[in-house]
């Protein structure tokens, strides 16, 4: 295993709270890793200071082996850090078909020699014909996105960020909102999403029966601090984590 994103001494304030304090992470390449804590803790500014939508005060971020701290988003999404933006990136009167062949097409326009080597693809059409079967939404490539149900809405989400061929995928909170079928089924997507991209996935999730399911690391976040970090077993019998955040229901 090597590292594919170092945060060092990563810190943020804003007004008077610490939301970022002083964050050391290291993440493998290839690791299937959560972040959890509870509401506050600071978990979506930490996606907002990687992707460089806000700066952080302190601190740098390491991609690749490349300082990417005040990188401007359109570039770290270039270098292959890409996140699912909860439905803000949806064209909702296009077909779910039109939305994945505009944003493959963009890809294909911006990055066309990093698009045909990675992938092998000859055309942004046969692209998006792959990530619909793959991601399970052929069947539906011909609704607008404005009828599908809130849980595929969330899947062609991931879909557009899978259209820019992330090498890391960022999810926040995946299946909020979503009835508990749609969660199992999320948590399936996701693991196999993750296995067939060789992705490392980093999520948000407050859910924890897909915490403890699918992640290999768990890392918690408590008032910007990170308390723990490690398997599911031992962030599960993790005392402060316990207190902190899981209460005894995980147990
Ligand atoms: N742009 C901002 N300006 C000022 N305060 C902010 C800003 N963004 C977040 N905060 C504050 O920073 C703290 C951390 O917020 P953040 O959204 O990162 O938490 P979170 O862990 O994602 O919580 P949740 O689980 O509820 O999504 C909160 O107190 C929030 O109000
Ligand atoms: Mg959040």
């Amino acid at each position: 295993m090597s590292a594919i994103l170092e945060i060092k001494n990563l810190d943020k304030h804003f007004g008077g709270i610490h939301v970022t304090n002083h964050l050391n992470i290291v993440f493998q390449k290839g690791e299937m890793s959560a972040i959890i804590g509870p509401n506050g803790a600071g978990k979506t500014t930490f996606f907002n200071l990687i992707t460089g939508l806000i700066p952080p005060d302190e601190g740098t971020v390491i991609y690749e082996g490349q300082d990417i701290t005040r990188a401007r988003p359109e570039h770290i999404v270039k270098l292959g850090m890409v996140r699912a933006f909860q439905v803000a990136s949806v064209f909702l009167d296009e077909t779910v078909y039109d939305n994945i062949y505009l944003a493959s097409l963009s890809h294909f326009h911006k990055n066309a020699k990093i698009f045909i080597d990675r992938m092998a693809f000859k055309d942004a059409k046969e692209h998006t014909e792959f990530i619909l079967k793959k991601i399970g939404l052929w069947h539906c490539k011909d609704m607008k996105a404005s009828e599908l149900s809130h849980g595929d809405m969330k899947v062609l989400d991931i879909a557009i960020a899978l259209t820019l061929q992330p090498k890391i995928l960022l999810l926040d909170e995946p299946t909020a909102g979503m009835a508990p079928n749609e969660r199992i089924k999320m948590m399936g997507l996701l693991k196999e999403l993750h296995e067939f991209f060789k992705l490392s996935t980093i999520f948000i999730e407050h859910d924890m029966d897909m915490v403890f399911g699918i992640a290999q690391i768990i890392r918690v976040l408590v008032q910007g601090q990170l308390i723990a970090e490690g398997t599911p077993d031992y962030i599960r019998e993790h005392e402060a984590v316990i207190e902190a955040y899981l209460g005894k229901e995980v147990l």
